[in-house]
């Protein structure tokens, strides 16, 4: 056989897609797994663990009915775990979603994204994404051979993206906005008059406002605001349970729309994962049947993470005092603007990565990923390091940035 025989094999859109950079870093962390010199503030998998009562519980159930844990269930998700998600989102947001019409449960957000985007473009249509966000939506658009279009997102307008700058990008060729919050990589929470103009914008123009809500409960002094309260039919939300319940692992999200979007869904899902992790749903579903939820965010996640964001805030002020700091409203990533130390090196700031890496043992992610509006900065989770590992990694970043190599 010919070197070169398999790649004519291969479909030619796959050159439409790249190795998501963050899943790069993911690989350098493994490779370095048993050093426990490095220190990363890098991939946003949280180092909490599901509340003890919760696995406890899911132990129980499993050993009283094994049975129903290793089935399929519909492509759309047990129908029992269907409802607590729509009581769940009532009780949180009071809106109103049909568990048999309008909920569907999806292998992680990453799935519902995948699934929702599949759904509605058709090639060299416009999606609007801000600058930054998250990096879980361009390649995408870009395998479904449509367009992403940009709006500006600054850092002195708190991150909060422009109206007029959305509604001069929509052409007629518009299918979507994307964004998310509270985002990744920012830490902001879309303003409510913000929130309400974009749907109002999507309902106008009848396009579709899909919005990631990953991050939903993860807020510290501001409330998330949910945007389909403005309106469920073009209002697509797209949300998870790696974050909130700190288990990734079980990839698990699901999808709450109009029941039309729904069943378009499904027609694709059954020929990708044809139902969603059931022993997940198993697992979520005792998640969601008690107090557990509201108890576990509101005395474990919330105060853990606020108490690392303020640590690590303060020890930026300390080692790097003229940095200025956007405190994040939600998430838990730093979104810091380096600019002053990097000045010609800010174009290549994953060979600054790179080299912190190799020199330092520390691992924070380069802005440009997330896009043009990045450039400059770098994002530092605090979700995964205790204070004592987040005060030498910033003092580690300190040292670095006042070296000679800059
Ligand atoms: C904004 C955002 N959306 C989606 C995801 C993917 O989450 P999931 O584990 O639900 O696929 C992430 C993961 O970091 C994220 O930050």
């Amino acid at each position: 056989m010919d070197e070169g025989d398999l790649k004519k094999l291969f479909s030619k859109k796959l050159s439409l897609l790249k190795l998501s950079p963050i899943r790069k870093v993911a690989a350098l962390l493994d490779e370095a797994a048993n050093d426990s010199e490095i220190i990363s503030f890098g991939g946003g998998s949280p180092s909490l663990i599901p509340p003890k009562e919760l696995i406890e519980s899911f132990i129980e159930d499993l050993e009283n009915t094994p049975s129903e844990f290793f089935r399929y269930t519909s492509t759309r998700g047990m129908i029992k775990f269907r409802e607590k998600i729509a009581e769940d989102v009532y009780e949180y947001s009071g809106i109103k979603y049909d568990p048999n019409k309008e909920i569907m449960v999806t292998e992680g957000s990453t799935e519902g994204i995948f699934l929702v985007l599949s759904s509605i473009l058709e090639e060299g249509e416009e999606v609007i994404l801000t600058d930054p966000t998250y990096l879980g939506y361009s390649e995408i658009i870009s395998f479904l051979k449509a367009k992403e279009i940009r709006v500006t997102q600054l850092e002195e307008n708190g991150f909060q993206p422009s109206l007029d700058e959305i509604n001069e990008k929509i052409t007629n060729r518009t299918k979507a906005i994307i964004l998310n919050t509270p985002e990744n990589p920012t830490g902001r929470i879309l303003r409510e008059d913000v929130a309400k103009g974009i749907v109002d914008i999507a309902k106008d123009k009848n396009i579709f406002v899909v919005v990631d809500e990953a991050y939903k409960h993860i807020t510290y002094e501001k409330d998330h605001i949910y945007l389909a309260k403005y309106d469920k039919d073009h209002v697509i939300s797209v949300c998870s349970f790696s974050k909130e319940a700190s288990s990734p692992g079980f990839r698990l999200g699901y999808v709450c729309a109009n029941e039309e979007v729904i069943s378009n869904l499904e027609k694709i899902k059954q020929f990708v994962t044809l139902c969603s992790n059931v022993v997940g749903q198993k697992f979520l579903m005792h998640y969601l049947a008690s107090d557990l939820k509201r108890k576990y965010l509101k005395e474990i996640v919330l105060p853990t993470y606020k108490a690392r964001r303020d640590f690590m805030i303060k020890m930026i002020n300390e080692y790097l005092p003229d940095i200025n700091v956007n405190v994040p409203e939600g998430a838990f990533y730093l979104f810091l603007n380096l600019k002053k130390y990097l000045r010609n090196k800010i174009y290549v700031d994953e060979e600054v990565m790179l080299d912190l890496f190799k020199k330092k043992k520390l691992v924070i992610i380069p802005g440009s990923y997330f896009g043009k509006q990045g450039i400059g900065s770098f994002r530092l989770t605090f979700v995964s390091e205790n204070f004592e590992r987040i005060e030498e990694g910033i003092r580690r970043l300190s040292e670095y940035l006042k070296s000679d190599v800059f």
